[in-house]
């Protein structure tokens, strides 16, 4: 289906997507950097289909999982099994029948609605973690069909054996997921008439990538700079497209960025606790067992009360480790947080809470004026003032990692590091977004202005260039993802979007920042990439996470 579009009558090295009742391409010319293709339900029972979802994000050990799925087949196995090094099954479900469902039109919004065919009890004594959920379906060719769903399970006991709770952000997840072709950022026949799809149930598919990737998926990052003279390239749209992945797969996702942490910190000693955004959204008491909370990679939606809780959790002594970058948007949660709102940058427009006394709560840029309430007064950073480095034309050969300014810093040590090495170079660490500040240079170190929120005692222990403006070359062979156009998103931070405000938001920059506040403190490595270091076992990236670890779970 999708290889005609690829390369007319050349055969593909891989199963023919068709078989997947995967992606359909939009009718538009290739191009892998700006392909609108997506996975979806193909009404076509002919097609070896097989997608499921569950009812909750996240789950307590007694509960019970209702899983939906949609089949061609005449049934279905479902298998739980943790997910770790040396992971096995914690559970395998035979001879499920399941109907063939196709989307409903307003699925984005209110769910596919499919049947549930199978529930699985949470066992009383499961260790929390992150648990794949994996459909397959026989194709009757003697092939097997896999989807890929995850669930969340939380500790039995909050903080009985893990001093460290580990927060999947979810709620980017969840906003990429472009499964049915419908996400925060683009959308097929959006009831509204929106370009995207302002809300988001959970009841979808998570689109393939997005829980497990095949090794060797590359990163939305740059794996090593980009060669003088090279156009840039987007590798991760270029496989997304050519293997049948969803185009977001590099963007968010459990399989590309938390489970990284997971994986790392587990390995070396760390015990951890999990949960989903949505369980601080709901229950900010959540975080009280705790002596530390993490949350790493691409990290861009928030709710006004997740804030509250970690602000409130931060004043009474808890401490906050995040290894990630953009914190940008806030949302809001609906329906027990099974629907994500998030009207962007048509929240002046179309937002409903526009112009009611809730006006604070509409879902735009934390740095707008209406909502006033800086990102960096929660984590030190915010989107604005960084945003882009390490892929197609943004900074393709900066140095891949934060310079170090400030070597004498707990954070720093046992690395022997000085002043002006590079750190996580190697892994290109420093990407795909990474978060700011407004900054000035004296005496060659970097101060803070506080113009934008930031806790008066924040220090900046390491940063890096990031450049918003993809600026074309018109090299032959060269397509830009952006091009010109993302600016945009930097542009709130000195308000109006006029030509000047624009030219000055096409650049910023990327920090490690840490700060204290009432009885609690901070560290933010602002970078999505950070977790990139970890896979890659760089050591520098290693020292550093666990040197903030062992202090924070002390
Ligand atoms: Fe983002």
């Amino acid at each position: 289906m999708i290889s005609e579009d690829i390369d007319e009558g050349r055969e593909l090295p891989h199963e023919p997507l068709e078989h997947w009742g995967g992606f359909i391409p939009r009718p538009q010319g290739f191009d892998a950097t700006r392909s609108r293709s997506y996975e979806t339900v193909i009404d076509d029972a002919r097609v070896a289909q097989v997608f499921c979802y569950t009812n909750l994000l996240s789950y307590r050990p007694g509960d019970d999982v209702l899983i939906h799925a949609s089949t061609t087949a005449t049934e279905i196995s479902i298998e739980i099994r943790r997910d770790e090094i040396g992971s096995n099954p914690v559970d395998v479900i035979q001879q499920i029948k399941a109907p063939f469902s196709l989307l409903p039109a307003d699925f984005a919004a209110n769910g596919c609605g499919w049947p549930v065919v199978a529930r699985w009890t949470v066992p009383r004594d499961l260790r929390s973690g992150f648990y794949l959920v994996i459909a397959r379906a026989a194709d009757g060719q003697g092939n097997v069909r896999e989807h890929v769903h995850g669930i969340t399970v939380l500790p039995a006991k909050r903080g009985a054996r893990a001093p460290v709770l580990f927060i999947l952000a979810t709620s980017t997840w969840t906003a990429y997921n472009d499964f049915g072709g419908s996400c925060h950022y683009l959308a097929d026949n959006e009831p509204e008439g929106l370009p995207f799809a302002p809300k988001l149930s959970i009841h979808r598919p998570w689109a393939r990538g997005f829980m497990s990737l095949p090794a060797g998926a590359p990163r939305k990052g740059y794996a090593t700079a980009l060669e003088v003279g090279a156009i840039p390239r987007y590798p991760a749209s270029e496989f997304a497209t050519l293997r049948g992945y969803s185009r977001y797969y590099a963007n968010a996702g459990w399989a590309n960025y938390d489970r990284h942490f997971a994986l790392w910190a587990e390995q070396n000693g760390y015990n951890l606790d999990y949960a989903t955004q949505t369980d601080l959204h709901n229950d900010p008491d959540i975080l009280e067992a705790y002596r530390c909370a993490v949350i790493v990679g691409h990290d861009e939606y928030w709710t006004w009360e997740m804030r509250e809780a970690v602000d409130q959790y931060v004043e009474k002594g808890g401490r906050v480790a995040r290894f990630g970058g953009n914190f940008y948007w806030q949302i809001r949660l609906e329906d027990g947080g099974t629907k994500q709102i998030c009207y962007k940058k048509l929240a002046k427009t179309h937002d409903p809470l526009m112009g009611s006394t809730h006006a604070r709560r509409i879902t735009a840029e934390w740095e707008d004026p209406l909502v006033g309430r800086p990102g960096a007064a929660t984590f030190g950073l915010n989107a604005t003032w960084g945003m882009y480095a390490n892929h197609g034309a943004f900074a393709p050969r900066g140095s891949g990692g934060f310079t170090i300014y400030r070597p004498e810093h707990w954070a720093f040590t046992g690395g022997n590091f000085y002043y002006g090495d590079i750190l996580g170079g190697s892994a290109r660490i420093f990407g795909y977004e990474v978060d700011g500040l407004e900054y000035e240079i004296r005496d060659g170190l970097p101060y803070p202005t506080f113009k934008d929120g930031a806790p008066e005692n924040l220090e900046i222990l390491a940063m890096g260039l990031a450049n918003n403006r993809e600026v074309p070359h018109y090299s032959t062979g060269e397509s830009l993802y952006y091009s010109d156009e993302t600016d945009t998103f930097t542009v709130p931070r000195y308000g109006a979007d006029t030509p000047e405000n624009r030219d000055r938001a096409s650049r910023g920059s990327g920090m490690i920042v840490h700060f204290t506040r009432g009885k609690g403190e901070v560290f933010n490595a602002g970078a999505a990439d950070w977790v990139a270091g970890l896979a890659a076992r760089e050591l520098g990236t290693e020292i550093v996470t666990r040197n903030v670890l062992d202090r924070f779970s002390r």
